[in-house]
């Protein structure tokens, strides 16, 4: 069965390549560059950490992010929609991802609340002179002796409820004019605001202190594994790859686009900000150590109460500290929301193509559905724990996880991936060729295959973070075996309407018609400006 005129003219697109790439670089730039990025280089030795980091970016985390790219580009598609299409057994990939994408969704909302109350809270520096218990005790009411709390923070689920409104609406609205609309407004408030913050923090008297901290190499961590873990799962995590974030992006571009530019300038664009948060965040940690004559390492409880305990303190501290507060939680709120929407459309599109369901009522449906477990669980005063728990297990096993199994399966067993890299030359000004596929196959299937053994065995040595085995059986394994078990049962409820699930056998098995119409004739739009090709192309 060939796709259809109909379901051609259903499947939404990115009116022109710049708001793909303002949602690109939106979904990247988020919590996991603000809030996500200091934290992790703070727990994993600060200087140490960048080596790593770099090496995940170029050996993984680019080439993957092309991979996604030309993934969601080739079979326009969901991520089940698309695995499907491969390989119908291949479905179950597809909805991994998207179970991913689900369990990061719910308690990402939860820290854009938080960082949306904290920018309030700035101007009257209401956490006091002690942020960390404000924090634990009183902002959160923290009790981690629950396993599952059931007393409510009134003003968390207030602004959770808010942001899971406010993520529903613009989803409702539409890839183009909702989410394109919307990052290609935030991020460039985004970039001014953080801007200035990185600028008042880099004038704080120690803020070389802390910069040395973040840049002098700690040659030593190279040896330590869970270094190396926590590089490729915050490369993953920031990047938005392997859990169908770019594979859904890229599903509503334009067939005649440049993929490889524009992934590059994602990437580009998504760790220059995350460097440029790591400065802002140590030079304001070095300030805090000046004042306290302790070292670097041992100003803030480390993991994720920095943002929320550490900036409050250096807030404290500093002149004009109210102004500076509110652009740091302003722009944590804005990359946040930029973010949650690329997460949550993972689970939108791929519940819309498989039951051919309008997008406003799938929208509306899916986000109530996730608003209310998101309520139950994170605006509680067990939510704190549930959430460490879920981001470890969802990052640390899930993506690293999901990113091998679809290599295996696309390289090692359906021997695809040179379709990929063709797909890309096919359609892109940068070439790849063997550095990409060896990265691909041979660096990930290696760097994850053992990253992730060794994640597992020190997960099961002890329980994460010492929080109770209950506690973690729960949010942790649990929420794993879910995805897994949920992956395999979407997979068996049958596709409705007319999607074209696969093409005739050949080369071009269940490739979209539209694109393979344009593969045939890349030299035609492959050298035209992006502009003429969207004019030209406006069919395609
Ligand atoms: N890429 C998003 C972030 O960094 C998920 O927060």
């Amino acid at each position: 069965m060939s796709a259809t005129p109909k379901q051609r003219q259903q499947r939404e697109m990115f009116s022109s390549r710049w708001a793909f790439l303002f949602a690109a670089i939106g979904s990247a730039v988020g919590l996991g560059n603000i809030w996500r990025f200091p934290y992790v280089a703070y727990d994993n030795g600060g200087g140490a950490f960048l080596i790593p980091y770099l090496v995940a970016l170029l050996s993984a985390g680019i080439p993957l992010l092309f991979l996604d790219y030309a993934l969601g580009h080739r079979y326009r598609g969901s991520s089940p929609l698309v695995f499907r299409r491969i390989r119908s057994w291949a479905e179950p990939v597809g909805w991994i991802q998207v179970g991913i994408a689900f369990f990061i969704a719910l308690y990402y909302a939860a820290i854009i609340g938080w960082a949306g109350l904290y920018t309030v809270k700035s101007f009257t520096k209401a956490w006091g002179e002690d942020p960390d218990t404000y924090f634990f005790s009183e902002f959160l009411r923290f009790d981690d002796s629950a396993t599952f709390s059931t007393t409510f923070v009134p003003q968390i689920a207030l602004a959770l409820a808010v942001v899971w409104i406010a993520a529903i609406v613009v989803l409702a609205i539409g890839v183009d004019k909702g989410i394109g609309k919307i990052s290609k407004l935030f991020i460039p408030l985004l970039m001014v605001l953080f801007l200035i913050v990185v600028i008042q923090a880099l004038l704080l008297p120690g803020a070389a202190t802390g910069l040395d901290a973040l840049f002098t190499p700690d040659w030593s961590a190279l040896a330590d594994g869970t270094v190396w873990i926590a590089a490729y799962g915050q490369i993953f995590f920031s990047l938005s790859v392997s859990f169908g974030i770019m594979l859904t992006y890229s599903s509503y571009l334009r067939p005649r686009t440049n993929l490889t530019s524009t992934g590059l300038t994602t990437a580009f664009a998504n760790s220059s900000f995350e460097v440029l948060a790591g400065v802002g965040v140590f030079a304001a940690l070095g300030f805090m150590a000046v004042q306290q004559s302790v070292p670097v390492d041992e100003v803030a409880t480390s993991g994720i109460g920095l943002a929320f305990v550490a900036f409050p303190a250096i807030i404290n501290e500093m002149a004009f500290g109210p102004v500076f507060g509110f652009l740091f939680f302003a722009s944590l709120t804005i990359a946040g929301f930029t973010s949650l929407f690329s997460i949550l459309e993972v689970v939108v599109s791929a519940v819309k193509d498989k039951l051919d369901l309008p997008r406003k009522a799938t929208a509306l449906g899916i986000g109530t559905v996730m608003a209310l477990i998101s309520l139950a669980l994170f605006s509680t005063t067990s939510g704190l724990m549930s959430l460490d728990i879920m981001d470890k297990f969802t990052n640390n096993i899930g993506i690293v996880a999901i990113a091998l199994i679809a290599v295996i399966v696309l390289d090692w067993v359906l021997r695809r991936i040179d379709e990929f890299s063709s797909h890309l030359n096919a359609v892109s000004s940068f070439k790849v060729g063997s550095i990409w596929r060896i990265s691909v196959v041979n660096v990930t299937t290696l760097v994850l295959g053992f990253t992730l053994v060794q994640e597992l065995i020190n997960l099961i040595k002890e329980p994460y973070g010492g929080y109770t085995t209950g506690q973690v059986a729960l949010y942790g394994w649990l929420v794993l075996a879910a995805i897994v078990v949920g992956a395999f049962v979407f997979s068996l409820v049958p596709w409705r309407g007319d999607q074209p699930l696969n093409g005739p056998p050949g080369s071009d098995f269940g490739v979209d018609s539209d694109i393979r119409r344009v593969l045939r004739e890349p030299r035609k739009y492959q050298d035209a400006p992006d502009k003429q090709n969207n004019e030209k192309g406006a069919a395609l």
